[in-house]
């Protein structure tokens, strides 16, 4: 092996031990190129030592060290040039799973059940991506989720985490100084999120209920042959990037938290995205699913038509061991050839949907089990590689790519004698993730896609909203159809509730008496609080309550009629704000009906 002080020169007196012991090892991992191009002794000598640094910083950081990072990424970019399919050799099955409907009396069920768990339960975040396709200019989570109320996703998020654990009946107090909400961050996301946590006062949490963990990046590789890819404006900086949101998993082993939860007895832990604000009303019923299956793994799906962009909950069998986790859609329909349907991936009949549902990417998991198996796996999920080759001989990269590791890959990690199933909701409940520029948004709606843009991240809550409402038996007019950005939507009335106010169907059904409850199309609502009754409401225009702790504010009988609020699509984008520009509309206040009690008290509103 060559030394350090050969590969070095002289210059191998500017380090210690460890990391003149890091070079040499580099060096035999064929990454000499590192330090060939150094100028001589004397020359460079703190650039020189802000290379080595972050090496050394990258070693510690990343999974397996650098060196063993190195042998990975052959492996992994030898078998992406031959074209292997890491597939090869299991045949799919449809796994265990619930496929709920989400207006019956068992689903309002399964949600009773569930929020009784979600004082057992913690909840992770994972907020660590660029947000590239969405491109707005400050982190997801600070983005509004609707703007009728107005709140971000981070405060939606513990609005939902702060009422499911104080309705689920638990003594949560003895909880206030266990992590049961945990974020990860990276570079590009950490400070912003902690910002805006200070600022907001965590959004009414208690700030030791809330645990940052930041994930690291790994180093760009430049060809196959995993060249550890130098910056092309700076020969003393390696090129990094995000790991991808698999990092999770080691990232909670490491800082102990989920030896943590097992101690304090929690049950289970929901990971979810950063934009996604449905996924707190699939939450409840899910839960119920996980405790009834005993499942460790319970992956949240939703109706898949084949061959749509969406990866595919399946059970893989090969010989005696199975494993059920996402298979990305593009790997599915070859799949199915090969084995159980020779033409691939094609709806059930009896259905119409793809008899494997559609991963959404939010999963419940066991602690127990998961505490357990981290102890032996210490979360390393496998990693894959994606380059973008340049033509098909495959032997150069348009730019430098690196390993990544996904969250939903966990399953890979656990034995096969593991419960691992999946509930299945309809999309408008579960599903309407923020992700997409209003140009990129526009392009998936015009091939038949979910356009996953601020705009119907919005309007899908609003949907959701008035589906609860007229399943309830309430009269909600219809939507108005319109046009946002060139998207084609149905604006329906915007009602919103604080997940203070009802975080499942039952809630609502208890503190709005839906028979009497009538809404125009172009109507608002807000309701913000725990104690709001309504006893009798027919609204035309837009309608605000608020009702602060220990206020009790009952309406009855109110007849509102107003000029209310108007979604305007943006004629130009001038003088509009980034968040209008990227929802293609502008909200115009006419006129409002506040209703707001801040001292405690009962109180009544009536005609
Ligand atoms: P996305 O697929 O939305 O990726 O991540 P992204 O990086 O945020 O956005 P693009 O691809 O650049 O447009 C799904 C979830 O995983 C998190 C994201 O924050 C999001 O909640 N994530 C992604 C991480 O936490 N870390 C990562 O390295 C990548």
């Amino acid at each position: 092996m060559a030394s350090a002080s050969e590969v070095l020169g002289d210059d191998a007196s500017l380090f210690g031990e460890r990391e003149r012991e890091l070079v040499s090892d580099l060096c035999e991992a064929g990454q000499s190129h590192l330090f060939s191009s150094w100028p001589p002794t004397g020359e460079d000598s703190e650039h020189k030592k802000r290379l080595v640094g972050q090496l050394s910083r990258l070693d510690e950081t990343t999974p397996g060290g650098l060196v063993e990072y190195v042998e990975r990424a052959k492996a992994l970019l030898k078998s992406s040039k031959d074209g292997e399919n890491s597939l090869a050799g299991y045949t799919p099955e449809v796994p265990p799973g619930s496929v709920l409907n989400c207006r019956s009396d068992e689903f309002v069920g399964l949600e009773r059940v569930g929020a009784a768990e979600a004082g057992r339960t913690a909840f992770v975040l994972v907020a660590g991506g660029l947000g590239e396709r969405l491109g707005y200019s400050g982190i997801k989570l600070a983005l509004p989720s609707e703007s009728a109320r107005g709140a971000c996703f981070l405060q939606l998020y513990v609005e939902y985490i702060l009422a499911l654990q104080k309705k689920s009946g638990e003594d949560c107090d003895k909880l206030l100084s266990v992590p049961t909400f945990v974020i990860m961050t990276s570079d590009d996301t950490h400070e912003k999120t902690q910002a805006l946590l200070e600022a907001s006062g965590y959004f009414g949490m208690n700030a030791s209920q809330v645990r940052l963990l930041k994930q690291d990046k790994v180093p760009c590789l430049a060809d196959n042959e995993a060249t550890l890819a130098l910056s092309s404006s700076d020969k003393y900086s390696v090129q990094t990037k995000p790991h991808g949101h698999g990092d999770v998993h080691a990232l909670l082993h490491r800082s102990g938290v989920v030896k943590r939860w097992a101690e304090s007895g929690l049950k289970w832990v929901c990971f979810f995205q950063d934009t996604n604000a449905l996924v707190f009303r699939a939450i409840p019923a899910s839960l119920a699913i996980s405790k009834q299956s005993e499942f460790s793994v319970n992956s949240l799906a939703v109706p898949r038509k084949a061959k749509e962009a969406i990866g595919a909950i399946c059970k893989l069998v090969k010989a005696e061991s199975s494993m059920t986790l996402n298979v990305e859609y593009n790997q599915l329909d070859p799949l199915l050839r090969s084995t159980v349907n020779p033409e691939g991936d094609v709806n059930d009949p009896s259905t119409g949907f793809s008899p494997y549902p559609g991963n959404i990417n939010q999963l419940i998991f066991s602690v127990p089990d998961y505490h357990k198996q981290l102890e032996s796996s210490k979360g390393h999920v496998p990693e894959f590689v994606n380059p973008k080759y340049k033509d098909s001989t495959k032997t150069s990269f348009k730019s430098p790519t690196r390993l990544e590791c996904m969250m939903q890959d966990y399953p890979r990690t656990i034995p096969s004698t593991s419960k691992v199933g999946f509930t299945l909701l309809e999309v408008w409940v579960a599903y309407s993730p923020v992700k997409n520029s209003p140009a990129e948004a526009l392009a998936k709606a015009e091939a038949g896609n979910p356009s996953h843009s601020a705009t119907t991240g919005e309007l899908d809550i609003y949907r959701a909203n008035c589906n609860v409402l007229k399943h309830l038996g309430a009269s909600v007019e219809d939507p108005a159809k319109t046009t946002f950005n060139g998207i084609y939507v149905q604006l329906h009335p915007r009602i919103v509730w604080s997940p203070s106010f009802a975080c499942t169907t039952e809630e609502v059904s208890k503190k709005i008496d839906c028979k009497t409850l009538q809404v125009s199309q172009g109507s608002s609502l807000v309701l913000e609080g725990e104690n709001i009754t309504i006893n009798g409401l027919s609204l035309n225009g837009s309608l605000v309550i608020r009702a602060s702790n220990g206020a009790r504010v009952t309406v009855k009988n109110l007849r509102v009629d107003n000029k209310g609020w108007e979604w305007r699509p943006l004629d130009s984008a001038e003088g509009a704000r980034e968040e209008e520009r990227m929802r293609g509309f502008t909200v115009i206040k006419h006129e409002t009906r506040v209703i707001e009690f801040d001292s405690p008290g009962e109180y009544t509103v009536d005609a």
